[in-house]
């Protein structure tokens, strides 16, 4: 049946380096564990770890990142597979085309952009809190109805909230960005690679710094008994905190969907994904251990946890300094998500599954400058109006939804292509993605039926989009 047709490897191979619509090989494998882990560092660490450790795991919140890692190393390991063997832009979208057909990677397309584009906006909304703070350190006042959403008051990390009409600086920084991403992704790596060297000294700095002034009493009791209700405290607190503080690992796949702009895709994307995941990893279980020692956790539900954490160290001059360093870290992150979401655009839209323009690369800078402008006004306008409780942990289950979805066709593969070239092989198929599946669907599972009510409605929208649209005009039903 149609929905079940699927794209030839050689297929993907040819059409990617086929005509005038090509984007430019310019990254390597270095660029790419930079771009990872400026996709990875930012509100689910900076912001995100505090709330989850106060509301859900408290000092054990360190498991909760191990588990979560778990998760993301199974699924890593997969789209290493993928990525090397079908190096293609777009991803775990291209993966599924190529494996599980046409209408399967239309949902994963579709779930990805509540990883991409939302997570985008989520963090701009994050973005907009700690620049609003900082300025606010230094007596400017953004005027509230210009810096907060009309139907979610925006608390500062300071705690003070505010009300507005328009939240206007994640329109800012979308807008910025995107112009930026239009100049060229060379430019766009190296910007990155700056914020990525500010906001992991950050991090270093923190755990040098906490790690003299930890009170051992703080990690009493280590895992606090559960209230009685699932998810707040106990093991299953752990678990649900390891679902949210999941978004803090979103965005290493990144790495995958810039695939045809890698100078040595088969080699380097496997080093990008593995080596952003492994680095981010290690520094996040030691920034938990630490934030956790340094405060109680029951007072660390704050949207600036890393403040808090300072004021109990003689170095309180660090607090500004350390604002800025998160907001640049932000900024990468937002920076990342829109690359990744332009470039999944750019090939669905060369698939036919979305209309032609998505697909027209600028003649001098060569990247995707329509995609570019259509994120900027629709993720800059959500951005600006969007209450961020309704998108946040929507973000983190579609990413699960499609990390899913990849383990799963690491084992179809094998079995459909045994011979293809794998450049690198997920050890112990399928027992590691399999692994993989049930730590996602765990995770899915533990953020709640509201969470996964939206998601169903997300995929249905897609689905009417689909049968409207794609079906009908996909190059498989239509050969150019
Ligand atoms: N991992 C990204 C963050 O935590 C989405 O901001």
């Amino acid at each position: 049946m149609s929905l079940w047709r699927t794209k030839s490897l050689e297929f993907l191979e040819a059409e990617a380096n086929s005509g005038t619509q090509k984007l430019e090989r310019s990254l390597g494998a270095m660029s790419l564990i930079l771009l990872g882990i400026g996709a990875i560092i930012g509100a689910g660490l900076f912001s995100i770890t505090g709330i989850a450790a106060a509301e859900n795991a408290g000092p054990a919140i360190v498991i909760s990142f191990l588990l979560a890692s778990i998760g993301c190393a199974f699924a890593g390991l997969c789209f290493s597979e993928l990525s090397s063997m079908i190096p293609i832009a777009g991803g775990a979208y291209t993966y599924t085309y190529a494996t599980l057909g046409e209408f399967v990677a239309w949902i994963i397309g579709w779930a990805l952009i509540l990883e991409y584009a939302a997570g985008a906006a989520v963090v701009a909304i994050s973005w907009s809190a700690y620049v609003v703070s900082f300025l606010h350190d230094f007596n400017i006042h953004l005027p509230a109805a210009l810096s907060a959403s009309p139907w979610q008051p925006t608390h500062l990390p300071d705690g003070t909230e505010i009300h507005g009409f328009i939240n206007l600086p994640p329109l800012l920084i979308i807008s910025l960005l995107s112009i930026l991403l239009i100049g060229g992704i060379d430019k766009s790596a190296k910007v990155n690679a700056v914020l990525v060297a500010i906001k992991v000294a950050v991090v270093l700095i923190f755990i040098a710094v906490g790690f003299q002034y930890i009170n051992p009493d703080n990690y009493e009791p280590f895992i606090p008994p559960n209230t009685g209700t699932f998810g707040e405290f106990g093991w299953s607190g752990i678990l649900r905190a390891s679902g949210i503080v999941f978004l803090a690992y979103i965005g290493f796949d990144a790495v995958s969907t810039a695939a045809q702009e890698v100078k040595n895709p088969q080699k380097d994307l496997p080093i990008g994904i593995i080596g952003s995941l492994g680095v981010c990893t290690i520094l996040y279980v030691f920034f938990a251990l630490i934030l956790v020692g340094l405060v109680h956790y029951s007072k660390l539900n704050v949207a600036a946890p890393v403040a808090q954490a300072i004021n109990q160290t003689p170095y309180l001059w660090l607090n500004g300094l350390i604002k800025l360093a998160i907001i640049s870290g932000l900024t990468s992150v937002i920076l990342v998500l829109l690359l990744g979401q332009s470039r999944i655009f750019f090939t669905m839209s060369k698939d036919g599954l979305l209309p032609p323009v998505f697909s027209l690369v600028h003649s001098r800078f060569h990247t995707p400058w329509v995609s570019n402008l259509v994120l900027m006004a629709v993720v800059g306008i959500f951005a600006a109006f969007a209450p961020l409780s309704l998108v946040g942990h929507l973000t983190s289950i579609g990413t699960l939804l499609a990390f899913t979805i990849v383990c799963a066709s690491v084992i179809v593969l094998r079995k459909t292509h045994p011979d293809l070239k794998r450049p690198f092989k997920t050890p112990f198929v399928p027992l590691v993605p399999i692994l993989g599946i049930v730590t996602c669907l765990i995770l899915m599972l533990s953020l709640g039926w509201a969470t996964w009510a939206r998601l169903t409605i997300w995929v249905l929208i897609g689905l009417v989009v689909y049968f409207l649209y794609g079906k009908h005009n996909s190059h498989l039903a239509r050969p150019r």
